[in-house]
């Protein structure tokens, strides 16, 4: 190992572990497979963004790693947390590491609030449920601290949810979940519902979580503007997989991926030359296209995307994609039929076979 200067965090090695993850629910049409073999980590105090389309896997994956999923649905592969085995732990030994140390931060605050609660009686019962005999003096000096880091008066302490705005909300939700103080946690859209100077707010607060909790984040949203501003590195997800991630600078300046190049390319053009959107929609996830899940949209496609499911390949520095293309400009080397365009007739017939 060559040595070079870093922060003790990088030491600690990653908070959580994925490989080959699969999340599939059970339909009378087949298994959904909403997470089809996924292989990330998340370091400690890191930031990580993930973004694809609607119906990509986002939320499935979200909660695959917390444990949160409906009845049947069903996970397989590994998954490590602080050295634990998710996968194999009793659902009570699951039960009791959410909150704790695994939290979820949900979309719609008002839903998840008892309106007949006052805010303070929200953390006592929050605190008291994962740490029995808490003192109230505790949970007193707890609840403010986190509340203070949210932007949120002490004077509201003992207010009831109706009398914040949805903004306030929000970080009162944000609050709940961290206050805790759990090492992961994942945000699930968690600022589509604000308007944007909240947004802005939130994201600062999100940016300032790993300074005062080392907390490690996956922030899930369309938005990649956030994902700019608020994270390390980002994943891109399409069709149940990872398909490209890496520090979210170079993903942004140098996608390798055709689909995170679209995806870029359909959102800044949301903004300037009208609306721009990806041609066609996500695949249906009982029956995925063959090869590569992306070919029967991607306008590099070759003949090989149709037949060879691309690998997943480090193009240096841990910016990780799955692309023929990106192999064929990083130098390997493909027959000239495999590298051949793919025809129009040739993916409609790729795609009844
Ligand atoms: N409870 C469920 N039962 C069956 N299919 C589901 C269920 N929840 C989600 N799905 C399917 O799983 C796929 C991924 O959904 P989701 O994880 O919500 O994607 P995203 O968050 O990226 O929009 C979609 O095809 C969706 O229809
Ligand atoms: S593998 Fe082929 S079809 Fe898939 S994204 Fe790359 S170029 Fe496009
Ligand atoms: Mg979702």
């Amino acid at each position: 190992m060559t040595v070079v200067e870093h922060s003790a965090h990088e030491d600690d090695g990653p908070v959580l572990e994925a490989r080959d993850l699969r999340v599939w629910y059970a339909t009378d049409r087949g298994p959904v497979r909403a997470v089809d073999g996924v292989s990330f980590q998340i370091r400690r105090g890191e930031i990580l963004g993930l973004v694809g389309e609607s119906g990509c896997g986002k939320s499935t994956l979200g909660r695959g790693l917390i444990g949160l999923l409906p009845d049947g649905s069903a996970r397989d592969g590994e998954l490590e947390f602080q050295g634990l085995d998710l996968l194999h732990l009793s659902a009570r030994e699951q039960r009791d590491l959410r909150g704790t140390d695994l939290a979820m931060i949900f979309q719609e605050p008002l839903t998840r609030l008892n309106p007949l609660m006052r805010i303070s009686e929200h953390f006592e019962e929050t605190l008291r449920t994962h740490e029995k005999g808490i003192s109230k003096d505790e949970v007193r000096r707890r609840s403010l601290e986190v509340l203070r880091v949210m932007g949120i008066p002490p004077t509201r302490y003992r207010a009831y949810p109706h009398e914040f705005s949805g903004g306030m909300r929000q970080r009162l939700m944000i609050a709940l979940a961290l206050v805790l103080r759990p090492a992961f946690v994942v945000a699930d859209e968690p600022t589509t519902a604000l308007d944007v100077l909240v947004e802005a707010q939130i994201i600062r607060i999100l940016h300032d979580l790993r300074r005062e909790y080392d907390t490690s984040l996956l922030l899930i949203t369309h938005n990649l503007g956030i994902i700019a501003e608020a994270c390390d590195r980002v994943a891109v997800m399409y069709a149940g997989e990872i398909v490209e991630i890496g520090d979210a600078t170079a993903v942004f300046s140098h996608p390798k991926h055709p689909y995170t190049r679209e995806l870029l390319r359909s959102t800044i053009s949301l903004s300037t030359t009208g609306l721009n959107y990806i041609d066609g929609a996500p695949p249906d996830l009982v029956e995925p296209p063959s090869g590569c899940h992306f070919h029967p949209r991607c306008p590099d496609a070759m003949r090989i995307c149709a037949e060879r499911d691309p690998v997943d390949r480090d193009h240096g520095d841990g910016h990780r994609a799955a692309c023929w293309a990106a192999d064929l400009s990083d130098g390997l080397s493909l027959s000239e039929d495999e590298r051949a365009p793919l025809e129009r007739e040739e993916i409609a017939v790729a795609d009844e076979a």
